[in-house]
């Protein structure tokens, strides 16, 4: 029985190579997609979600979320590392949005037509999950799992010294979700960040003939620029991919059960994800967190999912 997910997303190059892996898994049953502002605006964040549906043309469509705003709107983006239109300024034309419910409202709805089977994956700010438990507060009785991608243990940020980009961008929907009595995993820079990919993962892409070879052959390029430019580095990171595999495949993962929340203030730390590791902790353990990763074996899986993918389309 295919698992039923849900998946929040900002896409955002890496939250695309995720979602084209999740739709062709027969092992996932994507219910719904719903977009968050995050790497790029509400607006385009939307748009992309709908262009990656159009050019996969999965054989069922899932519901579409819109995305709005969050309340406090961030210093920055990601469009540097994404492109302006955060599909690597792929130039795709999306016909007019089809979809016009907001995401916070597909959620509830897809959750509570499944009550308790739903796994919320979270790829983006949590901006619409903070919302959907708002919205309907018996919602985080009933999602089965909150899945997200964000924070880090061991202090290392990527937008700041202290804070992982998705917590940073709404710190305060963030602290609503991880406080939230749901059921949750955590997959933090330090598991996403190890696994690297290089130049060769473009090769080992389905072929060009497949939409989702065309698809990730025209919107990974600019991640290797940016990541060269930026950064000095010659490999990339796909966080989003990651996080999906430890949905997918958790058996690659050594989870940990710790007391999390995050840092809503701050001039140095707003967004920073904080852990009780004291020798005696004083918090309430909420959440497990991926601390370690199989990385060759995860490689093998973003392989697995794209070949299916390639297989599909
Ligand atoms: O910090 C990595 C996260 O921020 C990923 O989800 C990436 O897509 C960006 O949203
Ligand atoms: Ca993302």
């Amino acid at each position: 029985m295919a698992r039923k997910v849900i998946i929040d997303c900002d896409p955002g190059i890496d939250d695309a190579v995720a979602l084209s892996m999740a739709l062709f898994d027969p092992r996932l049953d994507v219910v719904a997609i719903t977009a968050t502002a995050g790497n790029v605006s509400a607006a385009q964040s939307s748009r992309n979600v709908q262009t990656i549906i159009e050019q996969l043309d999965p054989l069922r469509y899932p519901r579409l979320g819109v995305a709005t705003a969050p309340d406090t709107s961030p210093a920055t983006d990601a469009r540097y590392m994404h492109g302006e239109d955060g599909l690597g300024n792929s130039g795709y034309q999306v016909s007019r949005l089809h979809h016009q419910h907001p995401s916070e409202k597909v959620i509830c709805d897809a959750v509570r037509a499944d009550p308790n089977c739903i796994t919320l994956i979270c790829l983006g700010p949590l901006t619409n999950i903070a919302r959907a438990f708002q919205r309907d507060p018996d919602l985080p009785s009933m999602v089965d799992r909150l899945v997200v991608m964000g924070g880090c243990v061991d202090g290392n940020g990527n937008v700041t010294p202290a804070a992982e980009f998705n917590i940073y961008q709404d710190p305060v929907s963030a602290r609503v979700a991880l406080r939230s009595p749901v059921t949750k995993t955590l997959v933090p820079l330090d598991v996403t960040r190890q696994v690297e990919l290089t130049l060769d993962f473009l090769d080992e892409l389905p072929s060009d003939e497949t939409r989702v070879g065309r698809f990730l052959r025209q919107i990974l390029p600019f991640i290797f620029r940016a990541y060269h430019q930026r950064l000095g580095q010659e490999s990339i990171h796909l966080h989003d991919c990651v996080a999906l595999a430890a949905v997918v495949e958790p058996d690659l993962f050594d989870f940990t059960e710790l007391a999390g929340d995050v840092e809503t203030q701050g001039e140095l730390t707003m967004g920073a994800t904080v852990f009780d590791r004291r020798r005696n902790p004083q918090w309430r353990p909420n959440m497990d967190v991926a601390l370690g990763i199989d990385v060759p074996r995860v490689s093998a899986y973003f392989t697995h999912a794209l070949t299916l993918a390639g297989n599909a389309t």
